[in-house]
């Protein structure tokens, strides 16, 4: 196992998926776990990540330094290697050059660590501070124009630095250094693969959960899907599955998730439950995003609550809750960064204290990849293993103000027809999410030679590696325009299609 240290950079996952792609077992530890407690997890390597911070800051998250006494191998990236720098005796400059994006590496020696890398290679770089000058014992590896140490190692002490990032796609090298660092230095073995675990995971929660039930609310999504699939597998009737709909779901839908728990899995227990009215209701005159949020959420676990009391009264072995959290949901929610603003509030579903149900998770060692490859092997259908993330408010967020029968229809209509678009035209599976959003705005248009004043609706599409920054996806204009025409003439009550070219940030990709 690599264990990643996680300074709070954006990219701590990325690094962890990238050794599990390599077959190894990754996790990521916070940054002020104990060196004796890492003795104990027995990892073959250290990653210490990048960070938002600089060494010098006040508060700027330290970990003991021990780690890099432990005798085993450890690699810094960006703040990483400026930990391991400033540990070392080696010369930081604060905030002297801030450098972002592609560069150029120039390796002066490939050492053990950038094996195989020509001498000239292309990085991606992203830092504030920079690593003037290292201690004799270390070898400077490779420098850029503006970073004198961008690269070193240590063979003695088994310490290695890269200032760039070797985990993004801009590296094309990174996966490379990787292998070196993983398998050379660390020596670590190649055991980790997710066709193979499928039996050991079933076999697993027949052990946890015993002769008892689960019962687990489903959205359709690829998390809840395999992870219920996984449950099924393992105790058969014994799952109860609870799709509620909240009357923010997308057209279709309702017939697309009961169509494959009922017919295609041949779920005994599967209960569909329209709250809509109830959820509509309390939305009625709401226009506050975080409002709307917020009464979505606990609307939802009363819905839930109500329905897992009543099937309790039926079926008294009801003991576990299942959940599709996967590693990051996890990771994320145990560590809440200080600094982090609340930007929006996630709703997914927790568990209300009272329930009294014991939490059954079969997918939270997993990435989302590794979720996908998971559930191909459990032969669920591509188109929903490549869904794209729904967000759990659903069309509420997408429908800026208040929501209306009227405007919900308009939504439903119209994201239909660009999803559709997009799929005709095999645009769906190249973008990360995909959707319509619905202005409060109307505007004039003209039809048939009348005036018309309607609704606007914005299509938006991005391409993103894990939803935390994300960039306009260049979809062909032939795309859009054939979306737009459509929408316009087929949607009542929309006159003008917008196509949405921002990034995030400093935008969301969502709307509220
Ligand atoms: P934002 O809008 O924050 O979205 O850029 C990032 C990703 O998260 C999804 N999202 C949510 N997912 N519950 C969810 O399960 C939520 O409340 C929620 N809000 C946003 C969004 O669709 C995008 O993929």
């Amino acid at each position: 196992m690599i264990l990643v240290i996680n300074f709070g950079g954006q990219y701590s996952h990325l690094i962890a998926r990238r050794v599990r792609e390599l077959g190894v077992k990754s996790e990521i530890a916070p940054y002020d776990i104990s060196a004796s407690q890492v003795k104990n997890m027995k990892p073959a390597g250290i990653i210490l990540s990048g960070g938002p911070s600089s060494v010098y800051d006040e508060g700027a998250p330290i970990p003991d330094r021990k780690l890099l006494e432990l005798g085993i191998p450890v690699l810094g990236i960006c703040y990483g290697l400026q930990l391991i720098a400033k540990f070392s005796n080696g010369k930081v400059l604060a905030g002297k050059l801030k450098e972002f994006g592609k560069k150029t590496l120039k390796v002066k020696k490939t050492g053990k660590l950038l094996k195989g890398l020509s001498r000239k290679e292309q990085i991606w770089m992203s830092h504030g501070d920079l690593v003037e000058g290292m201690p004799k014992v270390f070898t400077v590896l490779a420098s850029t124009d503006s970073c004198p140490v961008a690269a070193f190692e240590d063979n003695g002490k088994k310490l290695y630095g890269i200032q760039f990032h070797a985990e993004v796609v801009h590296t094309p090298k990174g996966m490379r250094i990787f292998r070196n660092f993983v398998f050379d230095i660390c020596r670590a073995k190649k055991d980790w693969s997710i066709k193979d675990l499928q039996g050991k995971l079933i076999s697993g929660l027949k052990k946890e959960i015993g002769n008892n039930s689960v019962i687990m609310g489903v959205s359709g999504g690829v998390d809840s899907t395999v992870a219920a699939t996984l449950l099924h597998r393992a105790i058969g009737d014994r799952l109860y599955c609870v799709f509620i709909d909240h009357g923010l779901i997308r057209k279709g839908e309702k017939e697309e998730v009961t169509g494959f728990f009922e017919s295609k899995l041949r779920f005994r227990h599967f209960y569909f439950i329209d709250a809509s009215n109830k959820f509509l209701e309390k939305l009625k005159g709401v226009t506050d995003p975080e409002e709307k949020r917020k009464i979505i959420g606990h609307t939802f676990i009363e819905a839930f609550e109500e329905k897992v009391l009543e099937l309790e009264k039926k079926h008294p072995g009801i003991k576990f809750l299942g959940q599709g959290t996967i590693y990051p949901d996890r990771i994320e929610s145990a560590q809440p960064s200080k600094e982090a603003s609340k930007i929006k509030s996630h709703h997914n579903l927790t568990l209300p204290e009272r329930m009294k149900l014991k939490v059954v998770e079969p997918l939270r060692e997993f990435y989302k990849d590794e979720v996908r490859k998971l559930g191909s092997g459990l032969k669920i259908p591509e188109s929903i293993l490549n869904r794209h993330p729904f967000p759990g408010p659903g069309l509420a967020i997408r429908i800026l103000g208040e929501i209306t029968p009227e405007r919900l229809r308009i939504l439903r209509e119209a994201d239909y027809i660009f999803i559709d678009t997009l799929r005709k035209f095999w645009q769906y599976d190249k973008v990360w999410q995909a959707f319509a959003a619905l202005l409060p705005v109307k505007s004039v248009g003209v039809m048939g030679d009348a005036r018309t004043y309607d609704y606007v609706i914005s299509l938006r599409a991005v391409t993103s590696v894990d939803g935390m920054t994300a960039d306009w996806a260049r979809i062909p204009d032939v795309v859009l325009e054939i979306a737009s025409n459509r929408i316009i003439n087929e949607v009542r009550g929309v006159n003008r299609v917008l196509y949405d070219i921002s990034q995030k940030p400093p935008s969301t990709i969502e709307y509220e």
